[in-house]
């Protein structure tokens, strides 16, 4: 047990339940998180938030909840080896047993997965491999898909490519146009991450090759 980085009130949150989110965006993921981990026996703390953006609404949702943020931007880096290092340098700051990456836009680099490779969760708005990348709504309803949904897997380097932990299918409907799917995607997208990452704190996760089994 030690003291959470930042916080006045010297609060003390076991090692293993310690997760930094990574956003770029609103942080809807991030607010669900949020609203999980002061519930008794969910098992996961959010100890810091990281963006790659100043203005990502997630780090309003995260000081809102009286949690540390910082922002490590890219075009403050001479290259993208330098700020994949000090994105490593900021969340590792925070001591986190879990980085979940919600709605974090960027690749994440060698020195990132170097230090916390196969502790990084990333959510997906799409059942992978099907439609992996940054639109991967879009790209499901530009091929006409009945059905598409969302993937939480373990970040490995490649783009959407790691190992599957959970995932949910949502139908697409008639007229649907991307804003709409993607929110009923978002829905069933928080409560898969909220009970993914609480798991993930309360009983790890094990893998085995491509296959993973949360306790
Ligand atoms: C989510 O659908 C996530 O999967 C995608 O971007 C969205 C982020 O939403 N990459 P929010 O910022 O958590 O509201």
């Amino acid at each position: 047990m030690r003291p959470v980085p930042g916080r006045p009130d010297g609060r003390v949150v076991p090692e293993r339940s310690r997760v930094v989110v990574l956003v770029s965006g609103g942080g809807s993921n991030l607010a669900a998180l949020l609203a999980a981990h002061v519930e008794p026996g969910y098992g996961a703390r959010v100890v810091g938030v990281v963006s790659d953006r100043p203005d990502a609404g997630g780090l309003a949702v995260a000081r809102d909840a009286g949690v540390a943020t910082a922002v490590v931007a890219p075009g403050d880096f001479a290259d993208r080896p330098a700020w994949d290092a000090a994105l490593a340098q900021a969340v590792g700051v925070f001591e986190p047993a879990w980085v979940v990456s919600a709605g974090f836009m960027r690749i994440l680099g060698q020195a990132f997965l170097d230090r916390f490779g196969g502790r990084v969760l990333n959510t997906h708005p799409a059942l992978l491999p099907a439609f992996p990348g940054a639109h991967g709504v879009r790209d499901a309803l530009a091929h006409g898909v009945k059905v598409t949904g969302c993937t939480v897997h373990v970040v490995d380097a490649g783009v959407d490519t790691g190992p599957i932990v959970a995932q949910r299918a949502v139908e697409v409907l008639d007229g649907d146009d991307e804003a709409a799917l993607h929110e009923r995607i978002k829905s069933v997208e928080r409560a898969l991450l909220v009970d993914v990452v609480g798991r993930a704190a309360r009983g790890g996760l094990t893998l085995d090759g491509r296959h993973v089994r949360l306790a």
